[in-house]
């Protein structure tokens, strides 16, 4: 049932193209420009007239609200807080009836969620889910809200519930903008269009998985990894982390790369491989310059790059490269190769890649 697959990981990581797709497919018509999501639909003044959005969500989850924070940000100027749901309940948080909740989990019963749910309900707001379990107890519990349609996934490292929870995220984002005008007719279009070109995009990521393999083997003994990014990509860099933490058990950590000076930057030397994410747009120049920064302390540098850039080329150790497209879809294609250098350590390592120690698939005990 692993379709030929070593891991279900690695399987999951491979139905990226079409989990991607499943979960916009029905939803958009392209050429007409319409986002028909049932959920939003039913609920749109509500939505449309949210003073704030709240985010409630855990681990890969939690990152895939990070993205959503900068996405919705920006596109739909509503302002958007992000909380560890374990964090949030036991917090007496403040939350005012025109607070719309958006609570986001693969399995749906991850029970710190589901007691922040309860917790923001009866405070009066309006929650919505991003599940991806039909049925689950949180799509149950929840107002209303959609489904990312990845298909089971069983790998307990999440790798397709988080890429398709950015395009829900970013499907709702879109509707809102379009509704509030808070971005051109054109630029709708055209963020369509794109979204659905990002399905392709992912293969062409895939096809990195041999060379990706190679940087894997001259870093699965190292001790300790950064991850670092900005913008729309520094939640990325938090997931990739995550990913190499909980699947090969080297300890990583994922930061803004500006804040790397502010002292991360003294763990760096010849031993620290750091893997950066610099695409081009998203700041770029400023990433460079914290790539400058990194090298002349010696540490080795892995750029995620897109296609024919050279200027991270000429200072990076390694390069990976990833198709260009719009500043807020980056984080589809950047994922990707993050989730391929975790998984080909771990294997070279000789883990439990699907079911790494210590670790369950859904979290139902707090
Ligand atoms: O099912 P959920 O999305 O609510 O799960 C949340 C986290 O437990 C989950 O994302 C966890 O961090 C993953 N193992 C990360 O790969």
């Amino acid at each position: 049932e692993k379709g030929g697959y070593d891991h279900f990981m690695l399987k999951e990581i491979y139905e990226q193209p079409s989990a991607i797709s499943d979960t916009y497919r029905g939803r958009i018509r392209v050429a007409e420009g319409i986002i028909k999501m049932a959920g939003i639909d039913d609920n749109l003044a509500k939505l449309l007239n949210a003073k704030r959005i709240i985010v409630i969500a855990c681990g890969t989850s939690w990152h895939a609200g990070l993205v959503a924070e900068y996405i919705f940000e920006e596109l739909v100027r509503i302002p958007v807080e992000v909380e560890y749901a374990s964090e949030f309940r036991y917090r007496n948080p403040v939350i005012h009836q025109d607070d719309v909740v958006i609570a986001i989990s693969q399995s749906g019963e991850t029970a710190d969620t589901m007691a922040a749910i309860k917790l923001a309900k009866e405070r009066g707001a309006f929650v919505f889910g991003v599940c991806n379990v039909v049925g689950s107890s949180i799509s149950r519990e929840t107002h209303a809200g959609a489904y990312t349609h990845a298909g089971p996934e069983i790998g307990v490292a999440s790798t397709k519930a988080f890429t398709t929870q950015i395009t829900v995220l970013s499907l709702i984002a879109l509707k809102l903008a379009e509704r509030k005008g808070t971005i051109s007719n054109s630029d709708f279009h055209y963020y369509l269009q794109e979204l659905e070109r990002v399905p392709e995009k992912v293969k062409i990521a895939l096809e990195s998985n041999e060379h990706i393999k190679l940087i894997a083997d001259k870093y699965k003994d190292a001790k300790n990894f950064l991850y670092l990014g900005r913008g729309y990509n520094f939640p990325v860099a938090l997931e990739g982390a995550l990913k190499l933490k909980e699947i090969s058990y080297i300890h990583a950590e994922g930061y803004p790369a500006a804040e790397m000076k502010h002292g991360p930057i003294a763990l760096i030397d010849e031993q620290m491989p750091v893997v950066v994410i610099a695409t081009k747009k998203g700041h770029y120049d400023k990433v460079v310059s914290n790539i400058q920064e990194i090298k002349s302390r010696k540490g080795k540098i892995i750029g995620i790059v897109t296609e024919g850039d050279e200027t991270v080329k000429g200072l990076a150790d390694h390069v990976i490269e990833i198709p260009e497209t719009i500043e807020f879809l980056t984080p589809l294609l950047t994922t990707i190769p993050l989730q391929l250098l975790s998984y080909h350590i771990a294997v070279m390592l000789d883990k439990n890649v699907d079911q790494p120690r210590n670790l369950a698939k859904s979290v139902t005990v707090e």
